[in-house]
């Protein structure tokens, strides 16, 4: 007989303290043997009332993750896909209608179907820990929250704010939570199990929102909210594209939130979300981002001291982005006056992030310690080099830097462009170089590439992984080469765009076609907003020096306009913004003529092994440049396009946690 994976006991009040510890997993996820188990705990419980029961979790990390995607995923039909809604949606009715109060004690995530379980309980308590957080992520699947939460999320908080949390998928922290009475109490952990009987016992009402809170979602406010909603969503996902934000809308609107409700046929019902291709790419997306966050645990590395050198764009991003995840972080330059404006920066982007916790921004800038003169160098574990893009001056500076740093510690450059091996000849131990390639702007983008030329030690490249995870980025190996993977990908496809405004195409016109495509941002205002200096420089690096670059490009570069850091370029720029006229139609085919330079360059870096995997290249195009991820990756996209654009189903999953254990 399997374990269990809740344990029930009841204490001298006659508290039911119900405890799940799924058996053989180190987070609790709902799966059909869970929920199996949790309703015959139920019958347990119904025969011999308690005066009331908490769930909670048995785990040191988290409430409940969600569902079992890996189950998700093995749904083979429309059928199927409705019968595990309807049995989810009917368990949760049972625990919401039990005849004694019901509390979920949440430490740590609570997403997804936890929080529709958490949700059918009367009352929460959040434990006030910077791990809990709550959310209804389905969206972000391209499915929609079909176990209660689209009904109770709205009768718990609002429609407004439970809104915005189903359709970003955005979770909340627990004393976000509390504010907006999401839950019922914030607490310490260690007055949790006490906070959670004495609430329980208490006889309290369950909490209502206000009636602003309230108003929004009823007659005729309601219409107006969806309208809104709808709006915002179009803003940012075209309904071909995400159908899911869509449905949740439809179905809170006009089924009470049963998912269940809407008729098969419609664009909102499970059948067309469950078997879209969207749904089943935005789960291959979340494996692949399983398998990025894989590589940073195939190291015991657990960095505590950062040293960066240059306080540029770059270095001093990364140095902030260092300090903000708890590392402590001296950064280096030629003198103080250029430190400066990195410290100021960073701690504009401390008060942005700890909002209202002031002590909080003090402490990661009490991490962030300017260092002209490189004393930092031999404390590190990790040393960091972004100065200028210069050979020799990088040469020279791991040259000095090399005999004062402490055993084991790790050198890593943030160079785009300059081969490592050139730079490792400076070393005496060559096999501690790692490339680790940062995008611009470091808060922003999820991916960085963990690069190793033929010197680098493995065991290098595996630690330099780990480091980008500690630091809650996307970690993806590639080999040393022009442009690695993503500038490789990015630049032909940019340059292409660029040769289409040659052809007398408007750039507003091709960035429509982009968008249309699915990109986040057209390859013109891209193009602008990285520099177009830069965008000289990397085609250059990519096509050769005697390739002829756009002729466009060539002349606004020659005029000075590098884009929106000098105020003009492709479109003028004012408040950060590109101007942009109306776009024309857009001709037949054009989005096709985009990516397709950028699909051969994906292409290429598989065969050049560059990365290791087609699956590895869709993930690092992904994360690195915004490719439409509902399309499950440029390779992938061009591998459905090329069978025809068939689609097979959530069932014809190419990359599942369970193939990759095989
Ligand atoms: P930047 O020009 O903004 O900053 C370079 C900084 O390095 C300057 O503050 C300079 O004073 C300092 N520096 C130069 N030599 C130094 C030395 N010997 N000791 C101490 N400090 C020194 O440059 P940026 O854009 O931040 O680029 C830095 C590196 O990052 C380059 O290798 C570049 O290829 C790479 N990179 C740049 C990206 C970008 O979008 N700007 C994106 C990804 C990588």
């Amino acid at each position: 007989m399997n374990p269990p994976n809740w344990t029930l006991e009841r204490d001298a009040d006659g508290i039911a303290w119900l405890t799940l510890d799924c058996a053989g997993a180190s987070t609790n996820t709902l799966s059909e043997a869970v929920r199996a188990e949790l309703a015959s705990r139920l019958d347990e419980l119904l025969n011999l009332p308690p005066s009331g029961l908490v769930i909670r979790s048995g785990k040191a990390a988290g409430f409940i993750a969600g569902a079992d995607i890996g189950e998700f995923t093995a749904v083979r039909d429309a059928a199927a896909a409705r019968a595990l809604v309807q049995r989810g949606w009917d368990l949760m009715n049972r625990v919401a209608a039990l005849p004694f109060p019901t509390l979920a004690l949440i430490r740590g995530h609570c997403m997804g179907g936890g929080l529709e379980l958490a949700l059918a309980c009367r009352y929460r308590v959040v434990v006030d820990e910077p791990g809990t957080r709550l959310a209804l992520p389905e969206v972000m699947l391209g499915i929609v929250p079909g176990w209660g939460g689209m009904a109770r999320l709205p009768q718990a908080v609002g429609a407004p704010a439970a809104l915005d949390m189903m359709l970003t998928g955005r979770g909340v922290s627990a004393r976000a939570a509390s504010r907006m009475g999401l839950a019922d109490e914030c607490v310490a952990p260690r007055v949790m199990e006490n906070a959670a009987r004495t609430l329980l016992l208490s006889g309290r009402p369950r909490h209502r929102p206000s009636w602003r809170e309230r108003l929004p979602g009823l007659w005729p406010w309601k219409e107006l909210l969806v309208s809104a909603a709808r709006r915002k969503v179009g803003a940012r996902a075209r309904p071909g594209h995400y159908p899911a934000p869509y449905a949740i809308l439809d179905i809170w609107a006009h089924h009470d939130g049963n998912a269940l409700a809407v008729p098969a046929g419609q664009p909102g019902s499970l059948e067309a979300i469950v078997g879209s291709a969207t749904a089943a790419n935005l789960v291959r997306v979340f494996f692949l981002q399983e398998r990025l966050k894989g590589f940073g645990k195939e190291a015991d590395f657990a960095p505590r001291r950062v040293h960066v050198v240059g306080a540029g764009i770059m270095g001093g991003d990364i140095a902030a982005w260092c300090a903000l995840h708890g590392l402590t972080v001296t950064l280096q330059d030629q003198d103080i006056t250029r430190i400066a404006p990195a410290i100021a920066r960073a701690a504009e982007q401390f008060r942005r992030r700890h909002r209202g916790d002031a002590r909080a921004v003090q402490a990661a800038l009490d991490r962030l310690i300017p260092d002209p003169a490189g004393d930092g160098v031999r404390q590190a574990d990790v040393v960091i080099e972004a100065i200028f893009e210069d050979l020799e001056a990088k040469r020279r500076l791991f040259a000095g830097i090399e005999p004062r740093l402490k055993p084991g510690a790790m050198l890593a450059t943030n160079t785009s462009s300059l081969r490592l091996e050139d730079i490792a000849t400076a070393l005496r131990e060559p096999g501690r170089l790692v490339g680790i390639h940062f995008f611009n702007p470091v808060a922003k983008m999820p991916l960085v590439e963990v690069v190793s030329s033929t010197t680098t030690d493995p065991a290098t490249a595996a630690r330099a992984a780990a480091f980008v995870r500690r630091v809650d980025k996307l970690p993806l190996p590639v080999k040393s080469a022009p442009g690695f993977l993503v500038n490789a990908v990015l630049a032909p496809y940019l340059e292409e765009a660029m040769r289409c405004v040659d052809d007398g195409i408007a750039p507003e016109t091709v960035d429509e076609a982009a968008l249309a495509f699915g990109m986040p941002m057209g390859p013109i205002e891209l193009a602008d907003t990285v520099g177009l200096d830069i965008a000289v420089a990397a085609g250059r690096q990519l096509a050769g020096v005697g390739a002829a670059a756009p002729r466009r490009l060539t002349a606004l570069v020659q005029a000075g306009n590098l884009g929106r850091k000098s105020g003009r370029g492709f479109y003028s720029w004012a408040d950060g913004k590109a101007q942009k006229g109306a776009p024309g139609a857009v001709p037949e085919g054009l989005a096709q003529r985009l990516v397709t330079p950028l699909l051969a360059a994906a292409r290429r870096c598989v065969d050049e092994g560059v990365v290791a995997d087609a699956d590895l290249a869709d993930a690092g195009v992904i994360f690195g440049t915004g490719f439409a991820p509902f399309t499950g990756g440029p390779l992938h996209y061009a591998a459905v396009a090329g069978d025809g654009g068939g689609h097979a189903g959530l069932a014809a999953q190419p990359v599942s946690p369970r193939q990759r254990a095989a």
